[in-house]
């Protein structure tokens, strides 16, 4: 290896994946004394220190994180950046929920000075605990998405977002048309994406507030544009299923309005599909679509309880995420915590590894970057972490006599948020 000054060296437990763990025991790379290596912001090799340490060239300053735990930066599927500032609100269901406080909270994104002061909060909340990339919803305002992409670009982020698109069934306020919600999309796209690390998902809201016009026109722009991403919310609560049955008879499912105007396929995020039928099920899997998988948000707004075993039984792509506001914490670790009992209560069992692939090289491989975000692959982007297993004085009790990594990485997902978070790193830089 030609090592050259510019080579940044991290000695710490290292812990990446090559495989989902659900499907062969060899998925993941871990190395108790490991050194991850990092050059132009990019991922050199990662692996034992004993191996690597001699390949260093002299004089190469070796960062000394020995004791804590060194994994690529979580990648959060599923949020809505506007929504920062009413996390925690309560109400009776999601639909009640949207009308009381999301909606109104939603229009001050018409300002651009706001929207860019909650577009930095919500990106430093992220980096704080430990998510480099993230999957957005702006709002339905062109400058949200601006505020938005402009924030990230300052931090040199990986972020992929978009305008949503509702042209009813909402406050005027906050309502597009068909016509005018494709063309501000396509500008976005122009302006946006692939600019820097910056990429563009097209974002109809959800069913209910589009019309079949504007799914129409979404439909089309995902085929104009087949490198963007494509994000929207799918059979997330019962009375919002009813409701799309009612708006669309003709449909066989509400996975299904989607479908016949071609949004599925690679690269699109179905939040929640927690009231798919087998059907939809095997359409995400063959379509290359990925399902974010939102407990926090699910067990919050009382939506249901994603079914893990069937979902793997289909073989569709699954994430994580947290979809705050509705999602009550910014941490993948407590979103891996309440995923963990949502499976329970299914009669699955999510392993604390399959939990942290999901929330690395899972979602990279659900959006189609494997290679670019979530690994340690020799020229991914160096966008990683560093977690504590004593952050905490209980975490400090539980992991001192944890017998293996699963149980290591279970006290982590199970007791573990932001405070385990000791320093996030961007592109090879500390955040
Ligand atoms: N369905 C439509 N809009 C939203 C939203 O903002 N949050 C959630 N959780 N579900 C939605
Ligand atoms: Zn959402």
């Amino acid at each position: 290896m030609q090592d050259t000054p510019q080579v940044q060296a991290y000695r710490a437990s290292l812990l990446h994946f090559h495989a989902d763990p659900a499907q062969t025991e060899e998925a993941a790379a871990y190395h108790a004394d490991g050194l991850l290596l990092v050059a132009d912001g990019k991922v050199v090799a990662a692996g034992d220190f004993a191996a690597l340490a001699p390949t260093l060239a002299p004089g190469t300053v070796v960062h000394n994180y020995q004791g804590k735990l060194i994994t690529p930066g979580f990648i959060d599927t599923h949020v809505h950046y506007p929504q920062t500032d009413m996390i925690a609100s309560p109400a009776p269901g999601l639909l009640p929920w949207l009308d009381t406080y999301t909606f109104p909270t939603e229009r001050r994104f018409a300002d651009p000075v706001h929207a860019r002061t909650v577009a930095e909060a919500f990106l430093d909340e992220l980096l704080r605990n430990g998510t480099t990339t993230a999957m957005v919803y702006c709002t339905v305002h062109p400058e949200s998405v601006d505020a938005f992409f402009a924030a990230a670009a300052a931090r040199n982020l990986r972020m992929v977002a978009g305008k949503v698109l509702m042209d009813r069934h909402s406050p005027d306020f906050l309502r597009d048309t068909a016509e005018q919600g494709a063309r501000e999309s396509e500008a976005l796209i122009q302006r946006w994406h692939k600019q820097g690390r910056a990429l563009y998902a097209i974002t109809p809201r959800f069913a209910p507030t589009s019309t079949p016009e504007q799914l129409a026109l979404a439909g089309e722009l995902a085929r104009a544009y087949p490198d963007t991403f494509l994000q929207t919310h799918v059979s997330e609560n019962q009375d919002e299923c009813a409701w799309v049955r009612q708006l669309y008879p003709q449909a066989s499912s509400y996975l299904d309005v989607y479908d016949r105007v071609g949004m599925l396929r690679p690269r699109a995020m179905y939040g929640h599909c927690i009231w798919l039928s087998e059907d939809d099920r095997a359409r995400m899997a063959a379509s290359g679509a990925a399902a974010a998988v939102c407990p926090t948000s699910n067990l919050f707004l009382g939506s249901g309880l994603f079914d893990f075993a069937r979902a793997d039984a289909s073989g569709m792509r699954l994430s994580l995420a947290t979809d705050v506001g509705g999602g009550t914490s910014f941490s993948m670790l407590q979103t891996m915590n309440e995923a963990y009992k949502v499976a329970r209560l299914g009669g699955s069992y999510l392993p604390a590894l399959r939990m942290f692939y999901l929330a690395t090289l899972g979602a990279a491989r659900a959006m189609q970057l494997e290679g670019t975000i979530g690994s340690f692959a020799a020229g991914a982007e160096a966008d990683f972490i560093v977690l504590d297993p004593r952050a905490t004085p209980l975490l400090a009790r539980r992991t001192a006599h944890s017998a293996s990594l699963e149980e290591l990485l279970f006290a982590l997902a199970l007791l573990g948020d932001d405070r385990c978070v000791a320093a996030t790193y961007v592109a090879g830089r500390p955040a």
